[in-house]
């Protein structure tokens, strides 16, 4: 008899990614989705640890399950991801109620794990540090039918010094390159249209390998596979941002115009002091070679407001650079100190008001570059691939140009996984409205 699996899952594409695996593997138990966690036999819990407020988060929200499970004793709680990789049992201890804990690392021995829970009904953890990135499950059950995520390396060795990342997911470990191959290959069998490769650091792929295939020679492998018409990547560290990559994304077709940088900071005393191992001015240099290979690219980026020590100085740096480089979009964070990292011990904190002054401050710069970018792509025409229905307006199809820009239009055929040219018709704060160029006969 099936049962019925609900999952929340918290923080970055790695996480949904990650999901999807999980909820494959559950499927292969007879678990059926649902989004409701009443009619739930199990609930999943695929944590987030980057920022204090996401594991907050998990924690109220373990604190509602435990009375769901007070109505339903043989409900199963489990708690995954990044949270359960670097808390371990200590999750026990403050959440009786969770049945199963998993780290980042162990998602391939879920089954067992699973299995395990049901039979003795008693807890079970696995948060063990060593993992073969190459025995990933191909159980994955993904969300979309048109655009895949595909992980091809997991980990990171950076160490930036406000980041959890490395000791939730630990050291860098490329998959081999055959086996993304395949599963890329595999993808577009099923007529998936576009990947997405994930990476703590995608630039660093193959590095820990010594078969001599780089990322830009993976990109030109996949660049090959039939079917697949879209190629994208996150995230990319600017420190490893190559002129060979440059290259590689000028001379494929398929690899799409726009790529995510993560500045966290405009100012070099504070870039030094999160171990990011780049100035602003080797950021900047980077950004304008980028531009002179491919004038079209959009980028996008990352900033961390109110590091410890920030001054009004430096904080200005990056309120310059966001007016000078002139992002699409951009991922806007309050510092928020992590008890595993180096800068969790530094005592020079910025006081939480001044943080969401600055906060706030480059939210509304960001706004107006946003809407003003966006609204200059109003009357041009554009390549859109169609991703279905928009969650907010099911009327509406809803697309993604190259560049990664949102394109909602009104359709009365579903055109999904179809490549079609629409015009700008509204270019909004987060998303564009488009229409159908009808093509003449
Ligand atoms: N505080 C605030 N933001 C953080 N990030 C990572 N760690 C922290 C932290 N401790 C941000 C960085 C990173 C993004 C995924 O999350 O900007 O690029
Ligand atoms: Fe974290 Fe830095 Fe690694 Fe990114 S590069 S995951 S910010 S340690």
């Amino acid at each position: 008899m099936s049962k019925n699996l609900a999952i929340l899952t918290y923080g970055c594409q790695m996480n949904k990614y990650d999901s999807e695996r999980i909820v494959g593997i559950l499927k292969g138990l007879d678990f059926q989705l649902t989004d409701d966690l009443r009619s739930a036999d199990m609930i999943m819990l695929n944590t987030c640890s980057i920022r204090e407020k996401a594991e907050q988060k998990v924690f109220s929200q373990l604190g509602r399950l435990k009375r769901l499970k007070e109505d339903n004793p043989d409900l199963i709680i489990g708690v995954g991801g990044c949270i359960a990789q670097i808390k371990g049992d200590k999750i026990f201890q403050r959440a009786p109620q969770v049945d199963l804990i998993f780290g980042t690392l162990n998602i391939d021995h879920l089954s067992s794990m699973v299995r395990e829970v049901e039979k003795k009904r008693g807890r079970v953890i696995g948060i063990a540090k060593d993992f073969d990135p190459d025995i990933q499950p191909p159980l994955t059950f993904r969300e979309s039918q048109v655009s895949a995520w595909v992980n091809i390396i997991q980990g990171c060795d950076n160490y930036c010094t406000y980041c959890v990342v490395p000791y939730t997911r630990g050291r860098e470990r490329s998959r081999s390159s055959s086996i993304i191959l395949d599963e890329i290959r595999g993808l577009a069998d099923q007529g998936y249209k576009e990947v997405t490769l994930l990476g703590q650091n995608v630039n660093s792929y193959g590095k820990d390998k010594s078969d001599g295939i780089d990322f830009p020679q993976l990109l030109y492998m996949i660049e090959e596979i039939d079917g697949i018409k879209r190629i994208r990547f996150v995230t990319s560290h600017p420190k490893d941002i190559s002129e060979r990559l440059m290259y590689a994304m000028r001379d494929m077709n398929k690899v799409c115009e726009h790529l995510h940088l993560p500045l966290q900071s405009g100012s070099n005393r504070i870039l030094n002091k999160m171990g990011r191992g780049y100035t602003s001015e080797e950021y900047l240099s980077k950004i304008d070679r980028l531009k002179s290979f491919i004038p079209e690219i959009v980028i996008s980026t990352d900033i961390i407001v109110g590091f410890p020590g920030e001054t009004d100085d430096d904080f200005n740096k990056t309120e310059e650079i966001l007016k000078e480089v002139e992002y699409d979009t951009i991922f806007l964070f309050k510092y928020s100190p992590r008890p595993e990292t180096l800068a969790g011990s530094l005592s020079n904190h910025v006081p939480p008001n001044i943080k969401e002054e600055r906060f706030n401050n480059l939210l509304m710069i960001q706004k107006e570059i946003s809407l003003k970018k966006n609204k200059a792509l109003e009357g041009t025409s554009d390549e859109v691939l169609v991703e279905g229905h928009s969650k907010k307006d099911p009327g509406k199809l809803t697309s993604r140009t190259r560049s990664n820009k949102i394109v909602n239009f009104y359709s009365n055929r579903d055109m999904k996984g179809e490549i079609i040219e629409v015009k700008i018709i509204r270019g909004g704060l987060y998303s564009l409205d488009g229409e159908i160029i009808e093509r003449g006969c």
